[in-house]
């Protein structure tokens, strides 16, 4: 009933880890699989050289959600073999995130995480929170179209493009990724936002600036999956504040084929992924479904 083919991956249920929630780790990234239940994961977002970061505070709770400015923080590609090979442990496809500071280094980390035996390469060009790192290269398509052309040059697995919605225009990033031959979409990233210290009269965020994530999130990346799924013919993951069941089935009903979870991690911990399946399975059942593909865009009729 839950089964899905991605891109060519198959997955056991369609939820995944989102980058950058217990992504630092093989050990964890297995644990997310075996004890967590998800179809798949994905690693923190990886780069061409080691980096610590934004200074503390880098994460703050607020209404609905999370603002986050980490600052992708991670430790380079060549210290992350190791990591991918525990990960893979886990029995389920394992998803490389990989960012840059420019097209060669998208390409050269990407290449090497096929090498380290990743099913499937993520190109982070949504993170908000780094210069020209990430979503400098989704806000606009032409950058979009040649980091995806550059890495696909390089890497033959299945390559996702995660995108923002702060880009100008999200679908046109989204067909330039497919143009470019991008094999899926993910949609979206966070949302860039801060959050301000009435007391000190100061930003909260060590960075001033963070991501939006959670519940909060829902609606903006629900409206991009929408828009997006009805433009492309390549596969669309949901992701931004899903945390139940049922907000799965939005993202189904909106053009999704798997969904990604992050933030719902810290509220329902890491069985979060088990729970969302169930709850998918009995929403289906309830409406006399069969099997999850058969609600993928059904809200765009
Ligand atoms: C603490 C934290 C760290 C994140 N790090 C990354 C990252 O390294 N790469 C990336 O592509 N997205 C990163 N994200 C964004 C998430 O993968 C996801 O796109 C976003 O949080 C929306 O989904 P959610 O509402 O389920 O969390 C991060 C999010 C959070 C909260």
């Amino acid at each position: 009933m839950l089964e899905v083919e991605l891109a060519g991956l198959k997955l056991a249920n369609p939820t995944m880890l989102a980058s950058g929630i217990l992504g630092t780790s093989g050990a964890a990234l297995k644990r997310v699989a075996v004890s967590g239940g998800a179809g798949a994961i994905v690693t923190k977002s990886i780069g061409a050289t080691p980096r610590e970061g934004h200074p503390n505070p880098t994460v703050v709770e607020i209404d609905g959600g999370l603002i986050s400015a980490i600052g992708l923080a991670n430790p380079g590609y060549e210290e992350f073999r190791e990591e991918i090979a525990v990960a893979k442990e886990g029995g389920v496809p394992v998803v490389g995130s990989v960012y840059g500071f420019n097209f060669q280094e998208y390409a050269m980390v990407a290449e090497a995480m096929q090498g380290y035996g990743v099913d499937a390469i993520e190109l982070n060009i949504s993170y908000p929170n780094v210069g020209k790192a990430g979503a400098f290269f989704g806000y606009r398509e032409e950058l979009a179209h040649e980091v995806v052309s550059e890495v696909r040059k390089r890497v033959s697995i299945p390559l996702f493009a995660k995108l923002t919605a702060n880009a100008g225009d999200v679908v046109a990033v989204a067909k330039a990724c497919e143009d470019a031959g991008a094999d899926a979409i993910t949609a979206t990233g966070a949302l860039r936002a801060m959050a301000i210290d009435v007391t000190t009269a100061k930003p909260v965020l060590g960075n001033r600036v963070g991501g939006l994530s959670g519940a909060c999130l829902k609606p903006v990346a629900l409206r991009c999956v929408y828009e997006i799924a009805e433009e492309v013919s390549i596969p669309v993951i949901g992701c931004g504040g899903i945390t139940t069941g049922r907000d799965a089935v939005e993202f189904f009903l909106a053009g999704a084929r798997a969904v990604q979870i992050g933030t719902a991690v810290l509220y329902r911990g890491i069985t979060v992924f088990r729970k969302v399946s169930r709850e998918i399975a009995e929403y289906l059942e309830e409406q006399g479904y069969g099997h999850v593909s058969e609600i993928v865009g059904l809200a765009q009729r």
